[in-house]
């Protein structure tokens, strides 16, 4: 696909999140959030879902923790926000940024599946639970935070590299030391001649619901 055909599928994704009023979520939203970024971006970095400033926006990660975020990025690895694709596993607020529900990150799956096959990244950066359990089910974040390993999904090789949430980062210094610290492991795995040649390899991830 080429970078205008990139543009043009994301859009029509976009205009189909906008759209939907099929989850109260969704219905009770100020602004629905797709997502925001480079259709070519070497790196896609997936949160949880969207929170007040979001939702009041309709863009990802702009409030408190998206700011970390943006900014431990740039100073860490000299990409700016725009050169990454940012979004979330589920794309309208929840209530009181309650956890997201199972039914809501389902209804959410599709359209962030087609994100990602439409980038094609190299790598993908899972900020929290949330978005590392689609590609990394059952292991503790605090375990394998800054720990990339080789993820095949719909078809295609990605580096799935888990952090810490921003928010969680803003709660305390240790893991505020830590999430830094795996901007830094990032800005390495960038660079080709570094990327190290024992990355795990998980299981193919099975994104559509069993038959049986
Ligand atoms: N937290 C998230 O997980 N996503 C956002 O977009 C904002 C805050």
């Amino acid at each position: 696909m080429n970078t205008q055909q990139k543009i043009e599928e994301l859009i029509k994704i976009a205009e189909e999140i906008i759209n939907f009023k099929g989850l109260d979520i969704a219905k009770n939203a100020n602004h629905s959030v797709p997502g925001e970024g480079d259709p070519d971006a070497k790196i896609v970095f997936i949160g949880e879902a969207p929170g007040q400033v979001e939702d009041s926006t309709g863009r990802p990660f702009v409030g408190q923790s998206g700011q970390l975020m943006r900014k431990t990025l740039t100073e860490t690895t000299g990409i700016k926000p725009e050169e990454v694709f940012i979004t979330n596993i589920v794309k309208f607020r929840p209530p009181d940024n309650r956890d997201p529900m199972p039914n809501e990150i389902e209804a959410c799956r599709d359209w962030l599946d087609r994100q990602i096959d439409v980038i094609r990244p190299k790598i993908i950066c899972t900020l929290g639970r949330y978005s590392m359990a689609k590609f990394i089910p059952d292991v503790s974040i605090s375990r394998v935070h800054g720990q990339p390993r080789f993820v095949e999904f719909l078809g295609q090789k990605y580096i799935i590299f888990p952090m810490y949430h921003p928010a969680a980062a803003l709660r305390g210094t240790g893991v505020l030391n830590e999430f830094k610290q795996d901007f830094n492991k990032l800005k390495n795995l960038l660079n080709p001649v570094s990327v190290p040649q024992n990355i795990p390899e998980e299981k193919p991830v099975v994104t559509q619901p069993s038959l049986f």
